[in-house]
């Protein structure tokens, strides 16, 4: 497909600058403020969407002076932009880059917290506006929130807002999410609290509003009469890498499926909103997570199924197997895949079976949401069933190769009424040029101006933990048999493939 687009159409919210604040990182020695915060403070700056009076204070227990927190950053920076590296820009941003030490459990680092946000203030006309960013080990998120709370840092004077920012995993369970909730709802309201989850900054997983609700064509045929099932598919090639710390305690199910394959599913899923405020959005959102039907403990064993990676082969080279990484426990039980069906208890949705998977060192890294339609309901080809034409698909690609396709079937040049099937293809990169980020800028620029809509509220993230609540208890209680149970490098475990086949139906592995 090609066709003309004039710039002004491209969907891009326009809008200006975040408001004048201070974001404080919890945690800013770490991997994702080097790898992902300040590309991205830097991305906005680059397209003039930070406000002037605008500073940073990292908060973290090792040892720094603002001066070689700087300069630490500085160092790091070229190697982190997403895109060419301007001095010019790094250089604004690092002159208002402060720091902290402290450690996290005592009221003291608060103190000196407070009297640096004064000094800001005064020396360099930045107002109260603070974002705190909580980008730390998940076991900090309680304790600082309640830290922030006891030195008043929580409450805004008048005209000022405090915001924060929380990164995942939140909670590693339903009950420990509820608690978790209970505790900054404790110092915070709903209101100031944004559940950040990355995955709604990509540029696609945003298109799916616009593609579903600013096109006439889709809504109608958008339900079970014409829908025969969904597939949503996170497909990762990578491997545990350094994370063995987190993800052997965390494991497939938990990392990957409550938080982002569920907000795809709730985008692909939910009502039209009755508009794009933000409450408005995420009500409708929520309604698809409540609606969401949790396995019996017996459901789990015919609606889910796990595996983990042994050595094999991927690109060419060879890995090794999850159990042999650095960290990982010989005898590990943790999953590295976990699929699952669910089903939504709405009258849109009512028995189309949404099938969800995601997995490390798969074949080939692959975000997708397929749409597989209903087969016509008559034979009308000569030496062709019904049952043989393949149905059609309407693939959203969310990474890589961002983009839409759809798969149908036409007549094969020639004498005989041959069906092949071909595909049309939307691409992003051809369209639009390909735009490097990080996918953060758009969440930290919606905390600046106070958007909520991308962000999880209480309520969508314990509904989250509730459906695959079942499931965690289940294979915490059933050791694994069998595990490992795929090569690298292939597509995931048989128990896999049986899921789908017991309903009569195949993964799309190669959603072109
Ligand atoms: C993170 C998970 O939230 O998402 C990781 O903790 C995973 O394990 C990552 O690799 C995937 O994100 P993306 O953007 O690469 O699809």
């Amino acid at each position: 497909m090609s066709a003309e687009i004039a710039p002004a159409a491209a969907v891009e919210r326009q809008r200006g600058p975040g408001e004048a604040c201070v974001m404080v990182i919890f945690g800013a020695t770490g991997d994702l403020t080097k790898r992902l915060l300040m590309p991205s403070l830097y991305n906005l700056k680059t397209a003039g969407l930070l406000p002037e009076r605008f500073a940073v204070v990292g908060v973290s227990n090792i040892e720094h002076t603002s001066q070689s927190f700087r300069e630490e950053l500085t160092r790091e920076a070229p190697g982190n932009a997403t895109g060419t590296f301007d001095p010019a820009v790094w250089n604004w941003l690092a002159e208002r880059l402060h720091y902290v030490t402290g450690v996290f459990d005592d009221p003291a680092t608060f103190e000196r917290l407070q009297q640096r946000l004064d000094i800001i203030e005064k020396e360099s006309g930045v107002p109260g506006n603070h974002l705190y960013y909580f980008a730390t080990a998940p076991q900090f998120f309680g304790l600082i929130a309640e830290r922030l709370g006891e030195a008043g840092l929580t409450r805004p004077p008048d005209g000022l807002w405090r915001r924060l920012v929380v990164e995942k995993p939140f909670g590693r369970d339903l009950e420990s999410a509820s608690q978790l909730n209970a505790q900054l709802r404790r110092v915070m309201g709903e209101e100031q609290i944004y559940r950040i989850d990355h995955y709604m900054g990509k540029e696609t997983v945003q298109n799916l509003m616009v593609f579903r609700f600013g096109n006439g064509i889709f809504e109608p045929i958008w339900d079970r009469r014409y829908i025969d099932h969904v597939q949503i598919t996170a497909a990762e090639t990578l491997g545990v890498e350094k994370r063995a710390g987190y993800y052997e305690g965390a494991g497939a199910l938990r990392d990957m499926v409550p938080n982002h394959l569920f907000q795809l599913l709730a985008l692909t899923a939910m009502e039209p909103p009755s508009s794009f405020a933000a409450e408005a959005v995420r009500d409708e959102k929520a309604k698809i997570l409540a609606a969401l039907q949790p396995p019996s403990a017996e459901g789990v064993l015919t609606s889910a199924a796990r595996g983990q990676y042994a050595a094999g082969t991927l690109g060419g080279a060879r890995v090794l197997g999850y159990r042999e990484e650095p960290g990982v426990a010989a005898q590990s039980q943790t999953e590295t895949y976990a699929a699952l069906r669910v089903g939504i208890d709405n009258w849109r949705w009512a028995g189309v079976p949404f099938y969800l998977r995601t997995g490390k060192r798969l074949k080939a890294r692959s975000t997708t949401i397929s749409i597989h339609f209903r087969r016509p309901p008559l034979q009308l080809f000569r030496r062709m069933g019904v049952g043989e034409l393949d149905p059609n698909v309407l693939t959203i690609h969310v990474q890589p190769d961002e983009g839409i396709s759809l798969r149908f079937g036409a007549k094969i040049p020639g004498p005989t009424v041959d069906i092949g099937d071909v595909q049309m293809k939307f691409k992003y990169a051809e369209y639009f040029g390909a735009r490097p980020a990080t996918g953060y800028e758009t969440l930290l620029h919606d905390v600046m101006i106070g958007d909520q809509t991308l962000f999880q509220r209480a309520d969508m993230t314990e509904a989250g933990w509730r459906v695959i609540q079942p499931l965690l208890d289940v294979w915490h209680a059933l050791p694994a048999r069998g595990f490992p149970n795929y090569a690298a490098g292939s597509w995931g475990p048989a128990e896999a493939d049986e899921l789908l086949r017991r309903d009569g139906r195949a993964w799309i592995n190669d959603a072109a």
